[in-house]
């Protein structure tokens, strides 16, 4: 038997997926970790803490399977995108990583729009500047910490870290490399003009590769903590999203599909750059070789559930608040809820976008509130959905949803009832390492191509179609839709307040 390793590393825990040939998911391990907040708007994260819990992942995984080393054919990486990762001349890491849910570089975004102008950074780059990406954290470090800008010797990402210290070779997928913003986006590799513009220097970035290449064998100390083969090959793989939509298959035209974890996603692989004029959406490489894809993010989904668990339950499991709430009538009557909790990116690209429940009255209980939570991550997608319909992609007829959140019935119904469309889930629900575990076995040629791998191996299991509450839906959507142009210069004023 041959077998493939996928590893993500997440923001909140690095995963390790042990896939047979056969593309069945034989066992995954998993070890959590926390990322800091020291201040408003900041997240930040230590990257050894990636590097130790791939190493226990892998130990972990091996453990429990029965599996010969020799048998693992090769290593897909995938993990959180954006995160900038800087390293010295001698591989020491410089200041603990900014995560892509940072949210300080508002200055900067408004920098890079004026240095380069708006239309011509959205030509380029495929994206309007935003906070979340590598780019202006890069320039933050540049005029708030010159100290440490002045002994950059690598950039990297989160996954690309991990695969620096399995294989010792500075490497990133392009889908990665996108998500940097400093991507000619139909070049598909690093943009000079860019780099030279923003005064950094092109010796930082590491080549970029796509998803099925090698980029580096597992050196013998990487072999000996894993306990791994040395020489095992490890491909590039791609970002969470870009791996995440080989996971569920969304590898062609048409095939639309939708994560529902701490971040919720919608995204839709294209045969060229779809580029929306405004820069609203977001648009990448695939990790599918010479594929793009395009996206919208809402930054607190599923984490908008945990969130209001953690803080106002934490007796609760997931299941019983969202079975609780299928008590409560389409619109939780009444009472709303923007699930702005991490200020927000599609579509409105806002770090100081605040979350707010709406229109509570005495009549309201507990689950209500876990109701109306499930909705509003709903017009948020609905949000998403109508903006990718205005740029052209108008004929969505079924969505595939994956992740944490998509194991509820009642959030699964919600989802087609707002979205108006068929909702279907899929027989995997390892999404992203999975994806890149896929992606490493096409490279070693057990597939011929990953559209291929994908049509053989990715089945859907269920269907939920729109019911009857659509239409009340469509009565509080456009109240919902009213909500930020109303309140955002309110978030504005408290967030103000609140960093000074
Ligand atoms: C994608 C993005 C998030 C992170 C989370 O643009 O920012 O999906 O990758 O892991």
């Amino acid at each position: 038997m041959v077998y493939f390793i996928g590893i993500d590393s997440s923001t909140t825990a690095t995963k390790a997926l042990l896939m047979n040939d056969q593309g069945k998911v034989v066992n995954v391990a998993s070890s959590s970790y926390a990322y800091e907040t020291p201040r408003p708007l900041w997240s930040e994260q230590d990257p050894n803490l990636w590097w130790h819990a791939t190493i226990k992942s892998i130990q972990q995984v091996l453990t429990i399977s029965d599996v010969d080393k020799e048998e693992i054919k090769g290593i897909g990486l995938t993990g959180q995108m954006h995160g900038l990762v800087l390293l010295d001349a001698n591989g020491r890491i410089l200041r603990p990583a900014i995560l892509w849910n940072d949210q300080r570089t508002s200055a900067e975004c408004d920098l890079m729009r004026k240095t380069k102008g708006k239309d011509n950074l959205i030509r380029i780059t495929g994206n309007d500047a935003l906070t979340g990406f590598t780019a202006p954290k890069i320039l933050w470090v540049k005029k708030h910490e010159p100290y440490l800008f002045s002994r950059i010797a690598h950039v990297l990402l989160p996954k690309d870290f991990v695969r620096w210290k399995l294989t010792q070779a500075f490497a990133m997928d392009k889908a990665g490399g996108s998500g940097t913003q400093l991507f000619d986006i139909q070049k598909r590799d690093w943009s000079t003009d860019l780099i030279d513009q923003f005064g950094l220097n092109g010796h930082w970035f590491p080549q970029t590769f796509e998803g099925t290449a090698v980029t580096g064998q597992l050196t013998q100390h990487a072999a000996d903590l894993t306990g791994l083969k040395k020489g095992t090959p490890v491909y590039a793989g791609g970002g969470d999203q870009a791996a995440n939509g080989v996971g569920t298959g969304a590898v062609k035209e048409g095939i639309i599909s939708l994560s529902l974890g701490t971040s919720g996603v919608i995204f839709a692989s294209t045969d060229s750059p779809q580029i929306e004029e405004n820069g609203r959406l977001h648009t990448f490489c695939h990790a599918v070789p010479g594929k793009w894809h395009t996206m919208g993010v809402m930054l607190s989904a599923a984490g908008s559930l945990r969130w209001y668990r953690d803080t106002f339950s934490p007796q609760d499991s997931f299941e019983q608040i969202t079975k609780e709430s299928e008590s409560i009538k389409a619109g939780s009557d009444g009472l709303l809820f923007m699930p702005y909790l991490t200020g927000e990116r599609t579509p409105h690209p806002d770090p100081l976008a605040r979350a707010s429940f709406i229109g509570a009255t005495v009549q309201h209980t507990k689950a209500h509130f876990g109701r109306a939570i499930l909705e509003g991550v709903a017009f948020g997608f609905r949000d998403i959905l109508n903006l990718m319909k205005e740029a052209g992609m108008e004929n969505v007829t079924q969505i595939r949803v994956s992740g944490g959140g998509a194991k509820s019935d009642c959030w699964r119904q919600i989802i087609a009832d707002v979205l108006k469309t068929e909702v279907v889930s899929i027989n995997t629900n390892e999404g992203a390492a999975f994806g890149t575990a896929l992606l490493a076995a096409v490279g070693n040629g057990h597939f011929k191509s990953v559209d291929q791998a994908s049509e053989q191996l990715i089945q859907i299991t269920e269907t939920v179609q729109p019911s009857s509450n659509q239409s009340a839906y469509d009565d509080y959507y456009q109240i919902y839709k009213e909500l930020y142009p109303t309140l955002s210069s309110t978030f504005n004023a408290l967030g103000k307040i609140h960093a000074s």
